[in-house]
Formats: structure tokens, C-alpha cells, sequence
């Protein structure tokens, strides 16, 4: 078997980010507080004020400090492959690549952020960023990057994930992290949850109130997120960025790309510097962007667009996106990072306008999906982008039937070595396919509509 590999070498790590804000079809939707109903922004004591300001800057291009990118020649460039094992498997005329983010010292994409992030925050004399982390990988990502900036680490892992991957936990706190498995009694929105349910498994929207909040009562203290938000957004598309210079080296531009979606930021990452192609008339080719999501959090797929806020704990303003009700509490399916209930108001905005497709698999479709890559690529793939590889299999075999001969592009993410109980779990055939019912959804957007009676009138 022969794999093909494209490398770039350390000084093609790109210097500036691309920023999708300026080149959206149509203004982003403003937050609006809940009370005055008023346009608000994230509130400055939040973050680091060097993310503030690139979450509303108009510039397309932001110069990526030489300080990160000294962190980033740990492991970018990051390589590009031709999948020639996968596509033998499936017979396909397709030609098939991926980006691999695998590499990183975590292991997955996140570190992009997660250094940019810890960078700003020192420059700002913070001394401590607090977060969430669903499945650990965002987590370790931030813990990382603090260790390397001297800032201390507070993360407060979903619980159910805590308990089910302890090896993660073990890895922020080896580099230094404090890890709290939420909900705790440290916070008050914590405590209310566990008065209300002491047996709570956690979700991705309690620990945002939980960190939040414990960075809001600490003024040394910034709060650091791993998606969603568009300053996450941008400094991810230092994959994107790399790619086009890779797929140049191999001669070939995508027809489509896919990536997984969580909150967004691995697949942006990716697809924003192709849309970029596309709108200034760069692109040799009309390229199709697919976002797949886990059946079990199907928020694009059967969530409304509508504003809701990003935490349980309503600490965090009104956002327009795809969701399924903030007191949503998921499923405990494998694809921790997959669970949430929102996603980027960026990539919900460029869905409503066609320009980015979205479609929802179950976790026993995309395990087999991982197995069939790991056994023709060698690569464990991590559960989330497992659903990335599933819908390019699908779509790999339209191409066999059709005689199609299309470029398909998808992001590994991340690799799945913390994830061995899960591929366990599905060999064994323990794994249930969870799909979320709509009837679900719908009582849970009844539920917000209920709390703020005048939603309809601003949608
Ligand atoms: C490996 C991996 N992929 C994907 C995701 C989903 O997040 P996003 O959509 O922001 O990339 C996560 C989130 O934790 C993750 O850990």
C-alpha cells in the first residue's frame, strides 16, 4: 500500500487568519439581552480584551502573533493525505484527502485556539483561565496552552465524561489543570442543578455556567471557550489555510468538503478560507460544504434557528443559531464534543442561506465508519470526526454509482486513542444508535418560547 502525504515545511505556517465576518452574505444577527431585549456584545470581563476585539473586527486578515506561531511549529504544518486506502476499499472513483489535526500534542484541532487564547490572556496579566470541556479534548487543549504560558488552568468537565474518560483528566492535570466534574457545588448554578437533580450527569451548557461564572467572580481570572464564538473561529482556519496551499501541491481542488460539527470551530476552520475562494472568484471550481452532526444533539439538522442562550444557566446573552433549548441535557453517546445544544451563529447564518448543508448520523453508522477508516488508513479516528468520514464514505459511493469523479476534502480532527472504551463498547455491539426525537425538540423550544414570550416577534 502506498499513502500520500503532503507536507509543508514550518515557515508556510500562515501568518495572518482569515476572518469569514466582512464576506458574510448578510450582517450577523446581534446578541440581545434577555431583559431589555436590546443589541448587547459577550461581556468584556469575559475574556482576554485582544478576543474581544477580533470577536467584531470587519478586518478579513488578523496577523497571528509570532509568539503563537513559535507554539505552532510543534506540530504544524499539519499533514494533508490522499486517502488512496479508503478509496480502494470503497472501489470509488473519488479522489478522497484529509487534513490531520491529530498531531498536536492533545491531539486534536483545539490547541489552535487554545494557545492564541492563553497568549492574549497573559498579555492582559490574567493569571487564570476557566473553562468547560465535554470530552476532555478541549480541555487538555487549554491546560496545554496555559502550561505554556504560565497561566493556571480551571476545567470543569461534564460529568458523565469525567467519570467515563479518566485518562483525559489525567492529561490537564499532569499539565497542570484543576478539574472539577460538573455540575459541582463550587458554583451557584452548579448548586441549583444538583438541588434540583443530584444524580445530573452534566452537560455542556452547565459547565459554561460554571466556568463562567467562576471567572466572573475572580478578577484575575478570564473565561476561555473552545468553540462557538467567532474569535475561536478564526484563529481554527490556520487549517483551512494550510490546506489550500496542500491541495495546490497536489495538484487538485475539493468538489466538497465535510467536517463534523460540534459548535463549529474544526469544520470553519477548514471551510472558511475555501468560501473565501469561492466569493472572490479564486475558486477553479464551485465547491459544496457538508457539516455532519451526531443524530443524538441533531441541533441544525432539527433544532430551529432561533435566539436562545449558549449556557443553562442564561449567564450568557440571547444568540441566534440553530439550537435545542439550553436546558437541553444530551444523550450519553461516545462523541462527547458533539454534544452540545448550539452552534456558531456564523455557520447557522451561512445554513439558512444554502450555503452549507448539514446532515445527522447515529453513533453505531459512524463507528462503523471509523473502523473502516482505521483498517484501510491506519489512522484511529476520534468519535466526533467519525461522522465526517461516514458521510464521505456515503458520498464516495454515489460517486461508484454515478462514475463521478469528485475531489472530496474532510478534517480528521482528531485521534481517537482516549476513546478505546468506545470502540470497545461498539465491537462488542454494546453501542445504542440514539437518535434525539423531534417531539423532544419541540418541547424544549416550547419550554423557551414560554420563558420569553416575545421570541416570535424578533424572529
Ligand atoms: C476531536 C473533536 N472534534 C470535534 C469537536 C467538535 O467541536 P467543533 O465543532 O467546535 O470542532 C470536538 C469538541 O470537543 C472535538 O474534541
Amino acid at each position: 500500500m502506498t499513502f500520500k502525504k503532503t507536507m509543508l515545511n514550518e515557515d508556510e505556517i500562515p501568518k495572518r487568519w482569515y476572518s469569514i465576518l466582512p464576506d458574510l452574505p448578510k450582517p450577523l444577527p446581534p446578541m440581545i439581552h434577555p431583559e431589555t431585549r436590546e443589541p448587547v456584545k459577550l461581556p468584556p470581563p469575559l475574556f482576554p480584551s485582544e478576543c474581544l476585539k477580533q470577536e467584531y473586527s470587519e478586518d478579513r486578515w488578523i496577523g497571528i502573533p509570532k509568539e503563537v506561531r513559535q507554539v505552532y511549529r510543534l506540530w504544524r504544518p499539519t499533514p494533508l493525505y490522499r486517502a488512496t486506502g479508503l478509496e480502494k476499499a470503497l472501489k470509488t472513483p473519488a479522489r478522497i484527502y484529509y487534513k490531520y489535526e491529530g498531531t498536536s500534542p492533545p491531539g486534536s484541532h483545539k490547541p489552535n485556539t487554545a494557545v492564541a487564547q492563553a497568549y492574549y490572556a497573559k498579555k492582559d496579566n490574567i493569571t487564570r483561565l476557566t473553562t468547560e470541556t465535554g470530552a476532555g479534548q478541549w480541555g487538555s487543549a487549554l491546560a496545554f496552552g496555559c502550561m505554556l504560558f504560565g497561566l493556571q488552568s480551571s476545567v470543569y468537565m461534564v460529568k458523565t465524561s469525567y467519570h467515563q474518560k479518566p485518562y483525559r483528566r489525567i492529561m490537564m492535570e499532569t499539565w497542570g489543570a484543576e478539574v472539577f466534574p460538573s455540575p459541582t457545588n463550587k458554583t451557584k448554578s452548579g448548586t441549583a442543578i444538583l438541588e434540583e437533580d443530584p444524580q445530573s450527569p452534566g452537560s455542556l451548557g452547565i459547565a459554561i455556567s460554571e466556568a463562567i461564572e467562576d471567572a466572573l467572580a475572580d478578577e484575575k481570572a478570564k473565561y476561555s471557550i473552545g468553540s462557538v464564538v467567532n474569535h475561536v473561529l478564526l484563529h481554527q482556519t490556520v487549517i483551512g489555510l494550510e490546506t489550500q496551499k496542500q491541495m495546490e501541491l497536489a495538484d487538485d481542488y475539493p468538489d466538497l468538503l465535510v467536517g463534523c460539527i460540534g459548535g463549529g470551530s474544526s469544520f470553519s476552520g477548514l471551510y472558511w478560507p475555501f468560501y473565501h475562494d469561492k466569493i472572490s472568484g479564486k475558486a477553479p471550481k464551485e465547491a459544496e460544504f457538508l457539516a455532519v452532526e451526531s443524530s443524538a444533539c441533531p441541533k441544525v439538522t432539527k433544532g430551529p434557528y432561533i435566539y436562545d442562550h449558549g449556557d443553562t444557566a442564561r449567564i450568557v446573552p440571547l444568540v441566534k443559531m440553530h439550537t435545542l433549548g439550553h436546558m437541553f441535557v444530551p444523550p450519553p453517546i461516545h462523541a462527547g464534543g458533539l454534544r452540545y445544544h448550539g452552534m456558531a451563529p456564523t455557520l447557522c447564518l451561512l445554513n439558512q442561506e444554502g450555503i452549507i448543508q448539514s446532515r445527522a448520523y447515529n453513533q453505531i453508522q459512524t463507528f462503523e465508519a471509523a473502523v473502516l477508516f482505521a483498517k484501510t488508513e491506519g489512522i484511529l479516528p476520534a468519535p466526533e470526526p467519525a461522522h465526517a468520514i461516514k458521510a464521505v464514505i456515503d458520498e464516495a459511493r454515489k460517486c461508484k454509482e454515478t462514475g463521478d469523479a469528485k475531489t472530496i476534502l474532510f478534517l480528521l480532527c482528531g485521534h481517537g486513542h482516549f476513546d478505546m472504551q468506545a470502540y470497545d463498547d461498539f465491537i462488542n455491539g454494546k453501542l445504542p444508535p440514539y437518535e434525539y426525537p423531534k417531539e423532544k425538540v419541540d418541547e424544549s423550544i416550547r419550554k423557551l418560547r414560554e420563558l420569553y414570550p416575545w421570541l416570535n416577534e424578533i424572529i
